[in-house]
């Protein structure tokens, strides 16, 4: 054994899945920054590109159960979006994404919301320094667990039932990640339910989040309903660190999210899974938006910043900080988030955001962002150890 032996490069296998509409378009530039980081950060990957989503659903009739397995093998998964007017709607979300996030216990949402210097939001005289933080969506259970009936279907007397499961289990393994996220953090949990009317699943989400709290003394502890936090997240999100909430909030409140960070163009998540069991899977927040596929008008941000996130995931903290970085300094300066206004097509984006992780690498870019944009991304990871 020699000490001046090279180390070899750590080696990650990927699972690509592009889907549908803009998805192909997005995880394309996605992995031509992928390229970049590589080649700046030292490390490889190995692809293996998934055929799936509407078109492949037609063609074999097969969804998600019948690449689990090959899926499962992974490191992580990087995906791009999933829907088309060919099929019903419905079929592929729970059929595919539901299934996966299940399958896999992808335990936790994580949706960073996070306003970028020079991103344009709706909101009036809202800073970046005003809005850092990341809601923890549970994302296994609740309204997701595709329970219910309905009798006298079709008639006047028909009646819906549908039902949301909260298991203890379910909701103290998100409620603890939440708890290590925010301790990585600036030390604020903010549960968001709706405790006064949905009364049994707030007395096991509050009661959770109270037990839990004990072993995290040095993190604050806030609650803010569902209804109040549409009020609070656009005009205060500096009130929020790392907000935990229930699987159908957690989807409603981060779209809003997306709105105040700029744009459904600009939002990522990490789909995780935190025992080890199965691998993790990162996408954009957007859908595949058919109505713009192949048109060069979609923001490959959203999918590079799930990138970002997939990168720290994986331990490649370097690379994740360059990439965020790099993604940040191009949309930073565009005009609008979507179409012409973002300077080139999705694909010419990607190359401009592959070219800044180069040129931050070999430092002819500077970025004051850096370092504190290991922030977000980086604790999202850090978070998930104590
Ligand atoms: C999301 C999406 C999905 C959800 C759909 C596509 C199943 O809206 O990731 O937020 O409802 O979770
Ligand atoms: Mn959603």
């Amino acid at each position: 054994m020699s000490s001046n032996t090279p180390q070899q490069p750590s080696s990650y296998s990927l699972a690509v899945v592009p889907g549908d509409g803009i998805g192909p378009e997005v995880t394309s530039a996605a992995l031509a920054v992928l390229d970049a980081a590589e080649a700046a950060c030292g490390f490889t990957t190995t692809r293996e590109v998934f055929s799936a989503g509407a078109h492949h659903y037609v063609a074999t009739g097969e969804l998600f159960a019948e690449i689990e397995e090959r899926l499962r093998g992974h490191d992580a998964i990087l995906f791009g979006s999933m829907g088309d007017p060919s099929v019903q709607p419905g079929i592929l979300e729970r059929g595919f994404i539901l299934q996966m996030r299940q399958r896999f216990a992808q335990a936790a949402n994580v949706r960073p919301v996070r306003l970028y210097p020079g991103v344009r939001t709706p909101i009036a005289d809202l800073t970046p320094e005003r809005c850092d933080l990341v809601i923890v969506r549970e994302n296994t259970e609740g309204a997701y667990v595709g329970r219910g009936s309905t009798v006298h279907e079709g008639t006047p007397h028909a009646v819906a039932v549908q039902e949301s499961i909260n298991t203890k289990a379910g909701v103290a393994r998100v409620v603890e990640y939440a708890f290590r996220l925010a301790a990585a953090r600036r030390r604020k949990l903010t549960l968001c339910h709706k405790t006064n009317i949905l009364v049994e699943a707030g007395k096991l989400w509050a009661g959770t989040v109270a037990e839990i709290g004990e072993r995290y003394p040095e993190v604050e502890v806030d609650y803010v309903h569902v209804d109040a936090m549409c009020f609070h997240l656009p005009t205060a999100p500096e009130r929020f660190d790392v907000v935990v909430t229930d699987n159908l909030f957690g989807d409603i409140i981060t779209d809003l999210g997306a709105t105040v960070q700029g744009g459904m163009g600009v939002a990522a998540s990490a789909n995780l899974n935190l025992d080890g069991s199965a691998p993790s899977m990162f996408e954009a927040i957007h859908g595949s938006a058919p109505d713009i596929a192949g048109t060069g008008a979609a923001n490959p941000a959203g999918a590079v910043l799930s990138l970002s996130l997939l990168l720290g995931h994986l331990g490649e903290a370097e690379a994740a900080a360059a990439v965020e970085a790099a993604a940040v300094h191009v949309i930073g300066g565009m005009q609008s988030l979507t179409g012409p206004g973002m300077g080139g097509t999705t694909d010419e984006v990607g190359q401009a955001m592959a070219q800044a992780v180069t040129a931050l690498a070999e430092g002819h870019l500077s970025s004051p962002l850096r370092d504190s944009l290991t922030g977000a991304m980086a604790a999202v990871r850090g978070g998930a150890q104590r």
